[in-house]
């Protein structure tokens, strides 16, 4: 839920720079990263990965979706890991932070000419094929730079993940990837194998994000293998890499569960072993692309109080609507997703008694509420911090301007010490883009 260097014993704190300090600095709302926080999380799931799969451990792809800045980048270059990135604008900044090309990996259900172009033209590691016309258009833009570019189909292999269903992404009716069982999976191979200018390395899913059990990773993993040994069977090779995706759930609410990189890896490695060992297959090279797993506890947002208002309901109980100075152009999840979130008083501590209270934004819709129902002291009023955690992931990066609002800054903490990585939009950047 917090970062590790967050502390909520007395007022919030960050690697002991106050929240009262930090909105002084760097004003609100504001995107709070821990910086160390997020380099362990990273490291441990490069870890988790080189213990569960050993000598056929791969590479870990961050999912630059879930938050990408040119520092993070600088980050992922630094650690050593992999980014994915899924439209021109990811691989700019990855590329703008000095990540490997030979380590990013672009996905995309319908990426441009140019960004195919440009991503062939740097030299990317892997492109992730999503459709029969992707694989003439990267097969083109290869032959033209002259590079073979090695690539991984997407597929579907039929699952219906545990998760909302704007994030599940595996099951048949989907726009993601080919159909195992349709057979577009076989045309798609079939397709690859005709150009010489693309080496098809092997097989990609990923079945959906926020998923809290390790099932249907493992039930992905087996399906994609028997596919591996069905390819081996025609055409007498086994391909050398398999993409197991992203996708593993965090803790948002006090109670709520999370992946453990360690838990995860290793029943995943057991089903990949079996499956392998099933088919007489050599186990392939395993790459996973955790985006929300590595980002999502790293942040929280630092809000403040701007009205108070008092509502009386139908049925005469009372409403407490807290209106702080973000809402749905910062975090558009509950609004999207029904996610839920927590938030604490953070720049004093109150003894006061709870009172059931709806947390709301500054936009002009009813719909704009970031916690339904919470319990928070009756004495907040205009001017106290709220924080939010985990809000690292899909936050910033799903931010819009709704409202004229100025996207908010990232500031990242890291050893008593914090500065702005992404900078606070201002109307100048806002009316910039009008002719
Ligand atoms: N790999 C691929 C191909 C993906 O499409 C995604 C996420 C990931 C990896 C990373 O998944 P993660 O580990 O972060 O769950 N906006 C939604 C989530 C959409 C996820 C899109 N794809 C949300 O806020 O919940």
């Amino acid at each position: 839920m917090w970062s590790s260097n967050v502390s909520t014993d007395g007022e919030l704190s960050i690697s002991g720079i106050t929240a009262a300090n930090l909105a002084k600095e760097f004003a609100t709302p504001a995107f709070i990263m821990d910086e160390a926080d997020f380099r362990a999380r990273a490291i441990s799931w490069d870890q988790a990965l080189k213990s569960g799969f050993g000598e056929n451990a791969g590479t870990v792809y961050y999912a630059g979706k879930a938050f990408i800045c040119t520092e993070v980048a600088r980050w992922i270059k630094d650690i050593g890991i992999g980014i994915d990135v899924c439209t021109g604008g990811e691989l700019a900044v990855a590329l703008a932070g000095g990540v490997d090309p030979s380590k990013i990996e672009v996905h995309g259900n319908n990426k441009s000419l140019a960004e195919i172009d440009r991503a062939v033209s740097v030299g990317v590691g892997t492109i992730v094929i999503d459709s029969l016309y992707e694989i003439e258009r990267v097969a083109a833009s290869a032959t033209k730079h002259g590079r073979v570019q090695r690539v991984l189909l997407r597929l579907t292999p039929g699952i219906e993940a545990h998760t909302h269903e704007s994030i599940a992404t595996a099951h048949e009716d989907v726009k993601f990837g080919f159909s195992i069982v349709s057979g577009a999976a076989w045309k798609a191979i079939e397709a690859v194998r005709a150009h010489a200018s693309i080496e098809l390395r092997g097989f990609h899913a990923h079945i959906g994000s926020q998923i809290l059990d390790t099932d249907s990773f493992e039930i992905s993993a087996e399906r994609l293998i028997a596919l591996l040994a069905k390819y081996r069977d025609a055409f007498g090779v086994e391909l050398p890499e398999l993409g197991l995706g992203g996708g593993y759930g965090i803790h948002y609410l006090p109670g709520d569960e999370e992946l453990v990189p360690s838990v995860v890896m290793q029943a995943l490695a057991t089903a990949v072993d079996t499956n392998c060992a099933l088919h007489s297959l050599s186990v392939p090279k395993i790459a996973i692309e955790p985006g929300r797993a590595i980002v999502g506890p790293t942040m929280f947002t630092l809000y403040e109080v701007g009205t108070v208002k008092d509502v009386t309901l139908e049925n005469g109980d009372n409403r407490r609507y807290i209106s702080i100075d973000g809402g749905m152009s910062e975090n558009i999840r509950p609004a999207l997703y029904a996610a839920e979130y927590t938030a604490v008083l953070a720049n004093r501590t109150s003894n006061a008694a709870l009172i059931s209270s709806r947390l709301v934004g500054k936009h002009c819709e009813t719909g704009d509420i970031l916690i339904r129902d919470i319990a928070l002291a009756s004495d907040i009023a205009p001017g106290d911090l709220l924080a939010t955690p985990a809000t690292g992931a899909y936050g910033r990066s799903m931010a819009s301007n709704y409202n004229h609002l100025p996207r908010p800054p990232v500031i990242a903490v890291k050893n008593g010490k914090a500065r702005v990585i992404v900078r606070r939009e201002s109307e100048a950047d806002l009316l910039g883009l009008d002719i």
